[in-house]
């Protein structure tokens, strides 16, 4: 057995239920049990459980990352209330600028507002289905109010401030997602909020300085989908400096995507002569980019964010 990797060289006294109902983790009853049973015999006394179960987490949750997937697809069963309170607090333990927090999330559960939200994300199915949509913003809303309520100038309405609101939110709706999922979780993130940002504001009373950035709906999963490709780490990282893409490393970094029969079948039923055509006549044209930018020009206009 190899030698462990803990995440930390000491062990650390973390409340053990919220380890240990995690599937996969073990606690030994004692400290021998737990040094027969791993092979490790350095492991200290009256600490093994915490340092060995973070052994096994850190294993698990690279795994589990490496696992994950879209769920598009949801079971009736509700989110228990606790839960969603749990990875709600999780996700606002995720870096953001200056810890201002300035990031909010509209949770929909009410079937209603979930079907008036619907036609902002094109009616697409999640929406509806799932348990919980939930609606993240940028906002300098509530910031800005206790500024003025404590003699500050509440200086954020400018492009700057969108850009810090923008990341800080995304950061935490990622870290829902990360914590949704790691609680068996289905999530999908819906792009369609900033296409149909007006609407979404509209529909959920967003006041001056809340923009909605991006949506996760959120449900126990119905389905089991096969794992997208990625590409090669190759074409992700840069080593020191930025290398710019000869063609040569261009084919050889969309080689194996483009030789999926998944993808092929989609040049195939979308007419097209290469799967980069898919992505530039249908899915993401010229024709939406350009307008859905204007209306989203606008949108932070009305909210206060650009002048
Ligand atoms: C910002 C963002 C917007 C997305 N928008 C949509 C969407 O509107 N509809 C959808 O079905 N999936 C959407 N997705 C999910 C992606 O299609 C999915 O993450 C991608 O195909 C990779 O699949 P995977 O998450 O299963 O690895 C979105 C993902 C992100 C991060």
């Amino acid at each position: 057995m190899e030698a462990p990797r803990f995440f930390r060289s000491e062990a650390i006294l973390l409340p053990v239920p919220r380890i240990v109902h995690k599937p996969g983790c073990i606690i030994f009853a004692d400290t021998n049990a737990a040094r027969t049973s791993t092979g490790h015999q350095n492991i200290p006394t009256g600490k093994f459980i915490f340092t060995y179960l973070f052994y096994m987490h850190m294993d698990q949750v690279l795994d589990f990352l490496n696992q994950r997937r879209t769920i598009r697809k949801y079971s009736d069963r509700p989110i228990d209330a606790s839960l969603m309170n749990r990875l709600l607090e999780v996700a606002c333990r995720a870096s953001n600028t200056g810890n201002m927090q300035a990031y909010s999330v509209v949770v929909t559960t009410d079937p209603h507002i979930k079907a008036a939200l619907a036609p902002a994300h094109f009616n697409q199915p999640m929406v509806t289905q799932a348990a919980a949509v939930l609606t993240w913003c940028a906002d300098f809303n509530r910031f800005s109010h206790w500024c003025e309520q404590r003699q500050a100038d509440a200086c954020y309405d400018n492009f700057q401030s969108f850009m810090a609101t923008t990341i800080d939110t995304l950061l935490a709706a990622q870290t829902f997602a990360v914590a949704a999922e790691s609680e068996g979780l289905g999530i999908c993130y819906l792009g369609t909020t900033t296409y149909n940002a007006g609407e979404i504001v509209d529909t959920l009373h967003l006041p001056r300085l809340v923009v909605p950035i991006t949506t996760i709906t959120v449900g126990w999963p119905a389905e089991v989908p096969d794992q997208p490709d990625r590409l090669p780490l190759d074409a992700i990282v840069h080593r020191e400096t930025y290398t710019d893409f000869t063609p040569e490393a261009i084919d050889r970094l969309y080689a194996e995507k483009e030789s999926l029969e998944e993808n092929k079948q989609f040049v195939r039923e979308n007419q097209k002569e290469t799967l980069a055509q898919v992505f530039t006549d249908v899915r993401y044209p010229r024709r939406n980019n350009e307008p859905f930018s204007d209306k989203f020009i606008a949108v932070l206009k009305r909210q206060g964010f650009l002048k």
